[in-house]
C-alpha cells in the first residue's frame, strides 16, 4: 500500500491479531477474541477496520437494531492517534450505515473520557443521560444519541465534516460507500 493511502473496509478475521493489540493498548476491560470473532460475522451490524502501510490502525463496530445504529467499539493504536483515523472510521461507519437506512446513533462512553466525548460531538451525538457504575471498576457512563441521521441537519453536518478533513488519500472497500 501506498504511504499516504489509508484503507478502510470490513474486518476479516486475519485483522484480529492486529486488533487485539490495539484493544489490549486501548482498554483497561478489553474484549476477548471470541467477541470479536462473533463481530466479523455479525450480519445486523458493521466492523471496519482502517489501515495503512504500517498495518491496522483502528477499527469500529455497530450493531444494528432496527433503525438505530449502537456503536459498540472504537479504538485507534496509540502511535496513530491524532491522525484523524478516528474521524475517517466513524465518518465511514455513519455514512455506510446511512445507506442500510439507519437513522439514528448511539453508544455509552466514559464519563472521565473526554478525548472520545470531543469526537463523539463532533459527530452530533449529544449526552442524553447516565448509567451509573456502568463498567467493572464502576465508573459511570454517559449515553449519547445524534438527532435524526437522515436529516438535512445532520448530512450537512457530515458534509462538513468530510470537506474539513485533511487531504489525505483514502480509498474504501468497493460497495462501502459508493455503489
Ligand atoms: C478516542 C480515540 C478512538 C480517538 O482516535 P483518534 O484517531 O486519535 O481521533 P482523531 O485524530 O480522529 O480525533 C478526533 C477528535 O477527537 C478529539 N481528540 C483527539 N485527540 C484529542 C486529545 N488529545 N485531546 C482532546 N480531544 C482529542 C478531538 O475532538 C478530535 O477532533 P479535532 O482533531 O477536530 O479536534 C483514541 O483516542 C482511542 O483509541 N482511545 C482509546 C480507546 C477509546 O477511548 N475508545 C472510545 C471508547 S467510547
Amino acid at each position: 500500500m501506498k504511504n499516504d493511502i489509508m484503507l478502510i473496509r470490513k474486518a476479516k478475521r486475519e485483522d484480529l491479531e492486529e486488533v487485539l493489540q490495539v484493544e489490549r493498548e486501548s482498554f483497561d476491560f478489553p474484549w476477548s477474541k471470541g467477541m470479536f470473532e462473533h463481530e466479523v460475522f455479525r450480519e445486523e451490524g458493521l466492523f471496519l477496520v482502517a489501515r495503512d502501510h504500517r498495518g491496522l490502525l483502528g477499527y469500529t463496530d455497530v450493531i444494528y437494531i432496527l433503525e438505530e445504529g449502537h456503536i459498540a467499539n472504537l479504538a485507534v493504536r496509540k502511535d496513530a492517534r491524532g491522525e484523524g483515523v478516528a474521524t475517517l472510521l466513524v465518518l465511514t461507519m455513519i455514512k455506510a450505515s446511512m445507506k442500510r437506512g439507519i437513522r439514528f446513533f448511539t453508544l455509552e462512553v466514559r464519563r472521565s473520557n473526554q478525548v472520545a466525548i470531543n469526537l463523539y460531538r463532533k459527530f452530533g451525538f449529544e449526552v442524553i443521560g447516565e448509567r451509573r457504575n456502568y463498567y467493572m471498576d464502576g465508573e459511570d457512563a454517559l449515553i449519547m444519541w445524534t438527532e435524526d441521521a437522515q436529516g438535512p441537519a445532520y448530512i450537512e453536518l457530515l458534509e462538513g465534516l468530510e470537506e474539513s478533513l485533511h487531504s489525505r488519500a483514502v480509498s474504501f472497500e468497493k460497495g462501502l460507500i459508493y455503489d
